[in-house]
């Protein structure tokens, strides 16, 4: 590893070595915002088509590091092939997210951990066939989704603005909602040491709801699975390199960053970078935390904003990145004029 190491930036600062000017990426950096994301993607007949056809998945992970410079490819999937691979089907209507059939206390014992890796084959040839053709100063992201936010899907069948499905669930259900963690677990263990094995260097773990939840919920359905996906993919890839995402934190993000034993750290728009810069430790790098309709919106606005954020994490390891994912409607020239300003230029 050490070789590789050398010459990525990114990778480096996820092991907590700052760098002179912050390596960047952006959240969903591959997506509908870009003209030759929709032509590939109109190849597929569904979305999920497009995650499992290595060639097409391949092409699209690669796009946005030929128009941009950007420090890291991440893998072309989704946070849902997981319920996909464990047995409850997943749709994606266009224009309207995902949709599953709501998965209730009988359905639990029904899903097939075992069987993940073997279902997620083509998803690891991605990562490989990214590898392959990835120059050596770039860093392969690898990911999946925390149990918590992808059970949130798998309990209400779609996304919900308060999670209501999942939080109800976990409180009338606590043995059924315990055994569905311990699966999606075990499940994100295999699936995230499998994606090292094919060549990720770093992987995120994508907390999306981490918001929502008070502060014993936090700790049991957040924190801890976290922790033990964090433990659980060391135990099989030493020092593996991780990226937590827990979007809406808040103040339980120091004691998300200090149980999981993450490497580094993604925050949120919302979170304060004095905040963050007090609460945790010097050594832990951070990621973000631009908000996305800043970038929508373009000018001097985002300008200020970006070169705030690189000021306020100048004292620690940062990887610049927005605060959630890019959104369809942004303007591919503020992208790249983003970039420039975390670059110096
Ligand atoms: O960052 C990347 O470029 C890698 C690809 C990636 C996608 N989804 C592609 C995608 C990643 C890392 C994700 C993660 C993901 N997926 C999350 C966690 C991050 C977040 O944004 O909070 C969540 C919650 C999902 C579930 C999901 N997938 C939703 C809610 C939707 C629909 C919303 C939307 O934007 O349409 C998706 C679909 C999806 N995943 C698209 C892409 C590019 C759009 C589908 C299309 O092309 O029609």
């Amino acid at each position: 590893m050490s070789t590789a190491l050398n010459g990525k930036p990114l990778l480096k600062t996820v092991l907590g070595e700052r760098q002179d000017r912050p390596p960047v990426w952006i959240m969903r950096q591959a997506g509908r915002y870009l003209p030759e994301y929709r032509e590939t993607r109109a190849k597929a007949s569904t979305f999920l088509d497009l995650c499992y056809n290595p060639k097409l998945a391949t092409e699209v992970t690669l796009q946005p590091l030929r128009r941009f410079d950007l420090d890291a490819a991440i893998l072309f999937s989704d946070i849902l092939v997981i319920p996909d691979a464990l047995g409850q089907k997943v749709g994606f209507e266009t224009g309207e997210g995902p949709r599953l059939d709501p998965l209730g206390v009988e359905g639990i014992s029904t899903l097939k951990p075992e069987g993940v890796v073997a279902a997620l084959a083509p998803v690891l040839e991605t990562v490989s066939d990214v590898k392959a053709e990835l120059a050596p100063e770039k860093t392969l992201i690898g990911f999946c989704g925390s149990p918590w936010t992808v059970a949130t899907y798998m309990i209400g069948g779609r996304g919900t603005t308060d999670q209501a499905p999942a939080r109800l669930f976990a409180l009338r259900h606590p043995d059924a909602f315990k055994a569905l963690m311990d699966v999606l677990v075990e499940a994100s263990i295999d699936y995230l040491v499998a994606q090292f094995r094919a060549g990720a260097d770093v992987v995120q773990l994508f907390e999306s709801w981490a918001l929502n939840l008070d502060e014993a919920a936090f700790r049991s359905q957040v924190i801890e699975p976290n922790a033990r996906i964090v433990a659980g993919v060391r135990a099989q890839v030493p020092d593996a390199p991780i990226i937590g995402f827990p979007r809406g934190a808040a103040g339980m993000i120091a004691a998300y960053a200090e149980a999981t034993q993450v490497n580094a750290i993604g925050l949120d728009y919302s979170m304060p970078t004095g905040f963050a810069d007090s609460v945790l430790p010097r050594t832990l790098g951070v990621q973000g935390n631009l908000d996305p309709l800043r970038l929508v919106a373009g000018g001097e606005q985002m300008e200020i904003r970006a070169r705030e954020i690189v000021a306020g994490f100048a004292g620690r390891p940062h990887i610049f990145n927005l605060g959630h994912g890019i959104v369809p409607e942004t303007p591919i020239d503020h992208v790249a004029r983003l970039i420039d300003i975390v670059k110096g230029r």
